[in-house]
């Protein structure tokens, strides 16, 4: 059987990424650009900054994918680039070089979903599939629970009513005074702190409830630091708990909401099967907290490989070869999507 080898582009968000898939699974190449740096002095991405690092990162970005597999135009049988959801300045850098290849290569071109590709992340962690999943993506942008019946087939189960957890994490670690992006500064400021310190009231709503809600638990966290009311200056109020232990219970407080949301609706949909995908699936504490919990209750929990749940393009080409399996080709008019 001849392989089928993609290539996919990610330009979603504030990482240029492409990437050397061979039949979705085997991971030749990927290179990811992260303008983490250029956005640090805002706390958060600009989108402007990020269409404009996407177009300077682009090229030199997709030709060392194809260096590093060592691969040309006549080794591919496809390109895969995000079409949506995302940055729409964003979007448009990574899907108009993709056209232009597929044009100028004559190759078959595929639009992924961003937030299916992260999904086919976790999937790439398995040697075997066992349909369906309760899938829970956990990003910058996206708190979400499906249920999963094939790698292109996600029901939305509940998704959250104001902040992602990503957000929460990124704005807590602005309101703390660590770097952006927030979710790994807190981990490494909360790695040695007690989660047990400063609890917080986890947000987990209705008792049948599979939406999130983080709003409320950034605003507690003001709370503790600023004092009631979020009002005073001083950076800390003198009986603030010690930053560590702040970090490690604001995570806490996310990973098990998380984990708890991901266990009812394994319960309610009567599967045992989860799969974690996202930026903030690359968290320790969420990894063994709902490692641990899904075990206890002979679930199986299963995390994307810690560098593919950030952005990257290896699950865009990854799922592209799905795409390219069932025929699902695009043209040269397809359309980029905010949402
Ligand atoms: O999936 P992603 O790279 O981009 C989006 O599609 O949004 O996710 C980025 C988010 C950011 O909010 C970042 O703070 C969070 O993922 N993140 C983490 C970790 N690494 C990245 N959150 C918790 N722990 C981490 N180690
Ligand atoms: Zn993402």
């Amino acid at each position: 059987m001849r392989h089928m080898r993609v290539l996919g582009v990610e330009t979603s968000c504030d990482e240029t990424a492409a990437a050397v898939v061979t039949d979705g699974r085997v991971v030749r190449s990927s290179i990811v650009h992260s303008q983490a740096d250029d956005h640090a002095p805002w706390g958060g991405v600009v989108p402007e900054i990020a269409g404009r690092g996407h177009l300077e990162a682009i090229v030199p970005v997709a030709s060392r994918a194809l260096e590093e597999a060592a691969m040309d135009r006549e080794d591919l049988a496809g390109i895969a680039v995000t079409l949506r959801p995302g940055l729409l300045g964003s979007l448009l850098v990574g899907a108009t070089a993709a056209k232009a290849l597929s044009w100028a290569w004559s190759l078959p071109l595929v639009g992924v979903h961003h937030i299916h590709a992260h999904a086919y992340a976790a999937l790439m962690s398995l040697e075997e599939w066992e349909f369906p999943y309760i899938t829970l993506i956990v990003s910058g942008g996206h708190t979400s629970l499906y249920r999963t019946t094939s790698p292109l087939s996600h029901a939305l189960l509940g998704e959250t009513r104001d902040d992602a957890a990503g957000e929460a994490l990124d704005k807590a670690a602005n309101l703390l005074g660590l770097s952006y992006p927030g979710g790994p500064s807190i981990e490494e400021a909360g790695k040695n702190g007690n989660p047990d310190a400063c609890p917080f009231k986890l947000p987990l709503l209705e008792p049948d409830s599979l939406e999130f809600s983080f709003s409320g638990l950034k605003t507690a966290l003001l709370y503790r630091v600023k004092g009631p009311g979020g009002k005073r200056n001083e950076p800390d109020l003198p009986d603030a708990p010690p930053l560590e232990d702040l970090c490690a219970s604001y995570e806490h407080a996310i990973a098990r909401t998380l984990a708890e949301k991901c266990l009812r609706a394994c319960d309610q949909e009567g599967i045992p099967r989860i799969l974690v995908g996202g930026g903030v699936a690359r968290n320790r504490r969420l990894r063994e907290l709902l490692g641990e919990m899904a075990l206890a209750r002979g679930i199986q929990a299963v995390f994307a490989a810690p560098e593919h749940c950030t952005d990257n393009a290896v699950m865009i080409a990854g799922l592209g070869h799905a795409l390219f399996e069932v025929g699902e080709t695009v043209d040269l008019r397809a359309d980029v999507a905010a949402s």
